[in-house]
């Protein structure tokens, strides 16, 4: 079910308890002319994407969800939507622990006290505790009146996380999150009706990077970026108001980075 804000904002949901991919079901919806501002929603996927191609491991009680938007904003705007999603998921999520049990918006580490940490990862990852709890993929369709549509589709861990996966995974169950799918989806589009009001809204791809980087893992410490083989280590300052990331190398010049897989810790 949506939230109440985002039914007063006029959104629509379409759900399934299975589904090949909700971002399929949405790029569809593009194609065939809908207005746009509808989700879509499943329990789970058959044929779940992730980014760069990668498969998506989507089992039965975790969140898959697509959402379909026609932005009113220049194509620069518009490749920032993926940071949007990040500060919703965010707050989406904080809004759902319980008291104190996850904390939002410190970085990546484990904190000495035994509560999770819940960090956005560059570019579009949201981890837990270091592990990858929710993941964004943003996908480009037209619509028939020459139109660009975004896809934003987000996967959650809510029962399960990925096994196999070259990277740590975790769920909101691993972290003693005992909550459905169903109240993720519901906090998580009501987050959203905040982040975009905010990102729509003229100022709003500065305000929203400033939140982003404010939950960011990992700024200020080495960071190795790999992308086509090609691997950059350095130091990762910031990220800039285009969203691209800033890394410093040892002499101290800096490089934009627009794609590529972060790893912490490297140097
Ligand atoms: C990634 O981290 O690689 C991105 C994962 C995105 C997964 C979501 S689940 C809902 C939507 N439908 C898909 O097929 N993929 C996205």
């Amino acid at each position: 079910r949506l939230g109440s804000k985002a039914r007063d904002a006029g959104y629509r949901l379409a759900g399934f308890d299975t589904i090949g991919s909700t971002n399929s079901e949405a790029l569809a919806a593009a194609a065939a002319g809908d207005p746009g501002g509808i989700w879509f929603a499943a329990l789970q996927q058959t044929a779940g994407r992730g980014r760069r191609g990668r498969e998506w491991h989507s089992p039965s009680g975790n969140l898959a969800a697509s959402l379909m938007v026609i932005p009113d904003a220049s194509p620069e705007q518009i490749a920032t939507l993926g940071f949007v999603a990040g500060v919703a998921l965010n707050s989406g999520l904080s809004s759902i622990l319980p008291g104190g049990m996850v904390r939002i918006g410190i970085d990546g580490a484990d904190g000495a006290d035994g509560r999770s940490r819940i960090a956005l990862k560059w570019p579009n990852d949201v981890l837990a505790d270091g592990a990858k709890l929710a993941g964004i993929l943003l996908e480009a369709a037209k619509t028939p009146d020459g139109r660009q549509a975004v896809i934003v589709g987000i996967g959650v861990n809510v029962v399960a996380a990925p096994e196999g996966v070259p990277y740590p995974a975790t769920s909101l169950k691993a972290l003693g999150i005992e909550r459905s799918a169903e109240d993720v989806f519901e906090a998580l589009s009501d987050a959203w009706v905040g982040a975009f009001g905010l990102w729509n809204d003229g100022k709003g791809v500065s305000a929203i990077l400033e939140r982003w980087r404010h939950s960011a893992a990992g700024i200020g410490a080495p960071v190795a970026i790999s992308q086509d083989g090609i691997v950059r280590r350095g130091i990762f300052e910031t990220i800039d108001s285009s969203g691209r990331l800033i890394i410093r190398d040892d002499d101290g010049a800096r490089h934009p980075i627009t794609a590529g897989d972060v790893h912490f810790g490297a140097t």
